[in-house]
């Protein structure tokens, strides 16, 4: 490892060919997928609750279809209960609407993801509003979201949460670096940027986002230290808009003829970061195993709540302490 680091910010070797760090998405979402099955087994021994995960699909999107199958897989492997609710493409808001009051009132449903993007017809705002936070497995309710704009998360988004996790756990030093978040979706690119501004561990980064109407995009991608691609174009990032020795985070997973491609040239800028994602095989794994962490949580704060309800805290499960309760990130 450190060698290559060492050919990437050494223009003296010219003979060696410069090339970065891989950061390895699919080997740590492996390890934290067997720290949270570990963590699962605890829970579902102490509380005989099972977290369930209830995956909502509406229509026929083959690639929305792939990505829930594998969701559920990852839960069973995990130890934790699936069910998927496929719905017609056609299916209109208020039934959509209507399924969702079925599942937050459902005990044995723990986390609730309704897959993205819904059929147009359908008001996206209004069904993810509709979760119950306490279910929102996506964090995109607007409580959820409120509370991470505050620094008191009570779950954080799948993908920016396996974006940090992946920073932190190879020792890529974020307080204090110049992040440059590219896209500024709900799902990724605003969350990330909260995230990684938030004081404490995992955060204290000045971050600049950037978006289809920012100018000077190329250079003020070159201020990176590290540079996370969330802009949904195949291989947008070009050698040129990177820093030598910046890490660069790919979120994107394009379909092009030549197969599976991120939003980063990984080739080119390979060759000149010093950490990269490779796609596949970076941030989608990681992706799932946030999900199955947040899964595992919904389930701790039901039980939670209900030992509350009941007044009986004998049979209330142990939890972490409530993210509200804690200073900084729940996740470490
Ligand atoms: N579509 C693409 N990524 C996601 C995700 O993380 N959650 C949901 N609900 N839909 C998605």
């Amino acid at each position: 490892m450190l060698l290559s680091k060492f050919r990437t910010l050494n223009p003296l070797s010219p003979i060696l060919p410069m090339t970065a760090v891989i950061l390895d998405g699919k080997a740590l979402a492996e390890k934290i997928r067997a720290e949270i099955a570990d963590e699962a087994a605890a829970f579902i021994a102490a509380s005989a609750v099972v977290p369930c995960l209830a995956a909502v699909l509406v229509g026929e999107n083959p690639a929305s279809q792939t990505y829930v199958r594998n969701k559920q897989k990852a839960c069973e492997k995990a130890g934790m209960a699936s069910v998927l609710k496929a719905l017609k493409t056609e299916t209109t808001t208020a039934e959509l609407l209507a399924l969702v009051e079925r599942l937050n009132g459902d005990p044995k449903v723990h986390g609730i993801l309704v897959q993205l993007p819904l059929p147009k017809q359908i008001n996206e705002y209004q069904v993810l509003e509709a979760i119950d936070p306490l279910k929102d497995v996506d964090a995109l309710h607007p409580e959820n979201v409120g509370r991470i704009v505050q620094g008191r998360p009570r779950f954080l988004p799948c993908t920016p949460q396996g974006i940090q996790q992946l920073l932190i756990r190879n020792n890529i030093q974020i307080a204090g670096a110049n992040v440059v978040v590219l896209g500024r979706s709900e799902i990724v690119g605003k969350p990330m940027a909260i995230m990684l501004m938030q004081r404490g561990p995992g955060g204290d980064a000045t971050v600049t986002v950037c978006h289809s109407r920012t100018k000077n995009l190329p250079e003020i991608c070159r201020t990176a230290d590290i540079l996370i691609v969330a802009i949904g174009k195949a291989k947008f990032l070009t050698a040129d808009m990177v820093k030598p020795g910046a890490t660069v985070i790919d979120v994107g997973i394009n379909r092009t003829d030549a197969g599976l491609v991120g939003d980063v040239d990984f080739q080119a800028v390979k060759d000149v970061a010093a950490h990269i994602t490779p796609v596949p095989g970076g941030i989608g794994p990681l992706t799932i195993a946030m999900l199955l962490k947040n899964t595992l949580q919904a389930a701790k704060l039901q039980a939670q709540s209900q030992g509350k309800k009941s007044g009986d805290q004998q049979s209330a499960v142990k939890t972490q302490p409530q993210a509200s309760a804690r200073k900084h990130i729940p996740y470490t």
